[in-house]
């Protein structure tokens, strides 16, 4: 549950729909379903079991199995899930800010949710708070463990989560033109497949799944061994896909009968909620609203917890230093990391920091959420080679068997072995060149 809490998160409610509205709607879902079978399960599986049978941090499982050398691939992750969490947690800090504004505030009286969204990023004075608040929140729940807490939490939280986004969804199809939001999320155009939509598709499977930056690792330390991997990692998958696919389906036809672009970017479960809301009755608007948003805090926090987890498990394991000290240093460092990505949103004298030139004129936050997901694939990529040429792949299916019998003889061993071995090194050893090759020069300049 801890797990299907850290994958599901900001990554499925506003991430995926602002990436899928950018790359062709149904193009992108159907690309990204795909990996999320083909590559990221296996990754997934391998993930946990290397953390189950290390039983340790990122960093020591690696070290414990591989050697010293392979321990650097386990601070690479540490390292990542640290620069993911700066960002993320301003964005969490937005949708708590929606959260209150929203319940206890005027926001849903405003008329241009657009403009709305556009200035309130640039306050810095609310975004300092409530992404300060949601820092701490965060940190206190991870000095308390990851276990208890979160486990708790998620048996409410991700029901309910369900419950309102299959409410919205229903609520949106009665609209007006909500069926053109629908044929845009299903009915796959595959002329708008371009080498973007493949990669936006890959490197979304791997950040919502939370892979490659050794957060399942850290958490499979955790799984006791009469559990059953393969199927675990099954349930963590399904659960966050249908988090994801529904919240597609949910603002498309909003989108669509709002007359809103889909390709609006970031901004876009910003904008388009808040309207919706709006244009309910005034204290249902307020009601179902608050609800929404505090959902999505909830789904966002038990995301930050994993990624504060990741260097708290390692300090704790191999420094031997004191959990709670270490949470609350951890927790200030990365929010002062955040900072420029706050200020980066458009705030008067900070134009080198909302306007990159070496970043193709992108602020600092895109910035740097665009290089921790170059990241996450390439740490996917030598996990795999990892798991083929150190640890061994029939180590690992020795691993996978222990709680689950069947495991040597099943389809899904053969699968899960071809891949690792094969398909997911080579695939995201390719894309994550090619991925970085576009950031940093664009892909046309290439074809
Ligand atoms: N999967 C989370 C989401 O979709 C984000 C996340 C949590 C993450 N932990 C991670 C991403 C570790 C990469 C690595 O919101």
């Amino acid at each position: 549950m801890a797990a299907a809490g850290s994958a599901v998160g900001l990554g499925n409610i506003w991430r995926f729909p602002y990436l899928a509205g950018q790359n062709g709607g149904a193009a992108f879902l159907l690309i990204y379903l795909a990996f999320i079978l083909l590559i990221c399960f296996p990754v997934m599986v391998g993930e946990i079991a290397i953390g189950r049978k290390a039983g340790l941090d990122a960093y020591g499982s690696y070290k414990k199995i591989g050697g010293a050398n392979w321990g650097y691939l386990g601070l690479f992750g540490i390292l990542g899930c640290f620069f993911i969490l700066s960002f993320y947690n301003v964005v969490a800090g937005w949708a708590f800010g929606y959260f209150l504004e929203i319940t206890f505030g005027s926001l849903l009286s405003e008329k241009d949710f657009s403009s709305f969204f556009g200035s309130y990023v640039t306050d810095i004075g609310d975004n300092f708070w409530f992404s300060l608040g949601f820092m701490v929140i965060t940190a206190f729940i991870v000095t308390k463990g990851v276990q208890k807490g979160i486990e708790m939490a998620n048996k409410i939280m991700m029901p309910m989560l369900y419950i309102i986004l299959i409410s919205l969804i229903i609520y949106g199809l009665t609209l007006p033109n909500a069926l053109a939001g629908v044929k845009f999320y299903l009915v796959p155009e595959l002329s708008e497949i371009t080498p973007q939509t493949i990669f936006d598709a890959l490197r979304q499977a791997f950040f919502s799944l939370s892979l490659g930056m050794g957060a399942l690792i850290t958490y499979g330390s955790y799984v006791k061994k009469n559990q059953n991997i393969v199927s675990s990692a099954a349930i963590i998958s399904v659960a966050d896909t249908m988090v994801a696919f529904l919240a597609g389906l949910m603002i498309f036809p909003l989108v669509f009968s709002a007359g809103i672009m889909p390709s609006e970017g970031p901004p876009l479960v910003f904008i388009i909620l808040p309207k919706i809301f709006h244009d309910m009755h005034p204290v249902v608007g307020r009601i179902v609203g608050g609800s929404f948003f505090l959902m999505l805090c909830f789904a966002a926090l038990t995301s930050t917890i994993s990624m504060l987890e990741v260097p708290t498990a390692y300090l704790v394991d191999q420094k031997k230093l004191p959990r709670k000290s270490v949470v609350w240093l951890l927790a200030g460092l990365i929010f002062i990391l955040g900072l420029p990505s706050m200020i980066s949103q458009g705030v008067k004298g900070f134009e080198f920091l909302n306007k990159l030139t070496f970043y193709q004129g992108k602020d600092f936050l895109t910035f740097i959420s665009d290089t921790a997901d170059m990241g996450l694939t390439i740490g996917g990529c030598l996990m795999c080679v990892f798991i083929s040429y150190r640890w061994k792949i029939n180590n690992m299916n020795e691993e996978l068997s222990i709680g689950n019998e069947n495991y040597m003889k099943s389809f899904a061993q053969k699968y899960i072995s071809f891949a690792i071995r094969y398909i997911c090194p080579l695939l995201l050893g390719v894309m994550s060149l090619l991925i970085i090759y576009d950031k940093f020069f664009g892909l046309n300049n290439l074809f």
